[in-house]
């Protein structure tokens, strides 16, 4: 459960200059691997996310999820945004449990569920506040308690941290740590933050600036579990010296 697999998946948006996004991906995800998407703005990894969302459509290759083809989105595969969307009149608890009452599940069914995210993402104090008596972080750790009440197969990551400073961030790479050890979920991470790839995943995918194509994989060597102790691992700064010269490679190929 929660394997995803793009076969020569190519994407162009259309238009009067049409922009060829994604071309000939090819990736396969485990059950349960975190992989990290690695690479400059505009490379398309948002667009190779959104297909797994199902929020696009590709325009070639195939795309499948659990083996089955992507083309709408569905509780399975649960997105969380650079912003948490959260709805401003509801409570943190309201705001979490808005998609199994979407759905008209039974309260009863949810409320133990929901109970239990508040504290895997510390925010048990917070059930009854407003999101506008959150901090950034916390808004974030709500969007991710919201994207797991679904229980999902996979979590699919946009960046999720890329507004918060940077001792917040430390401290949601020490949570997702933990979600991710606990729950087992696949992750696909994307983001511009070659310490937070590093940190967090089992593999990273760089990605070439457009036409966007996966050009080198790394299997990162750092033990599990993780933690924030490990960015002066040797083999960190190792993975880090090997991702700068191949992100710099192809940038010199690109200009
Ligand atoms: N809806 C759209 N219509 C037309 N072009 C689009 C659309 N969405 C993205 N693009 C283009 O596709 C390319 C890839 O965009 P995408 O958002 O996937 O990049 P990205 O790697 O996520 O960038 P960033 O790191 O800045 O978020 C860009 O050139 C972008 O302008
Ligand atoms: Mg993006």
């Amino acid at each position: 459960m929660g394997t995803i697999r793009f076969r020569e998946v190519g994407k162009t948006y259309p238009g009067k200059e049409p922009v060829v996004a994604l071309d000939r991906v090819n990736l396969e995800i485990g059950e349960g691997e975190f992989v990290a998407l690695l690479g400059p703005s505009g490379c398309g990894k948002s667009t190779l996310l959104n297909l797994v969302a199902g929020f696009e459509d590709m325009t070639s290759g195939t795309l499948s999820f659990n083996g089955g083809a992507v083309s709408s989105p569905g509780p399975e595969r649960a997105v969380v945004f650079q912003e948490a969307a959260l709805l401003p009149w509801l409570t943190v608890a309201q705001n979490i449990a808005f998609g199994p009452s979407v759905q008209r599940k039974a309260r009863a069914e949810y409320e133990p569920k929901i109970r239990e995210l508040l504290r895997l993402v510390g925010l048990e104090r917070f059930a009854d506040a407003l999101p506008s008596q959150l901090s950034g972080g916390m808004r974030q750790r709500v969007g991710i308690a919201r994207a797991l009440v679904m229980d999902p197969k996979a979590l699919l990551m946009d960046e999720p941290f890329g507004a918060l400073d940077a001792q917040t961030r430390m401290s949601m790479h020490q949570l997702l740590l933990d979600v991710w050890q606990s729950l087992g979920t696949t992750v696909l991470f994307v983001t511009h933050d070659i310490d937070e790839a590093i940190l967090l995943a089992d593999r990273i995918c760089i990605m070439s600036a457009r036409p966007g194509r996966i050009t080198h994989e790394i299997a990162v060597e750092l033990r599990r579990p993780r933690s924030v102790d490990q960015l002066t691992d040797p083999a960190f700064i190792r993975h880090k010296a090997e991702i700068m010269a191949e992100m710099r490679a192809a940038q010199k190929e690109h200009a």
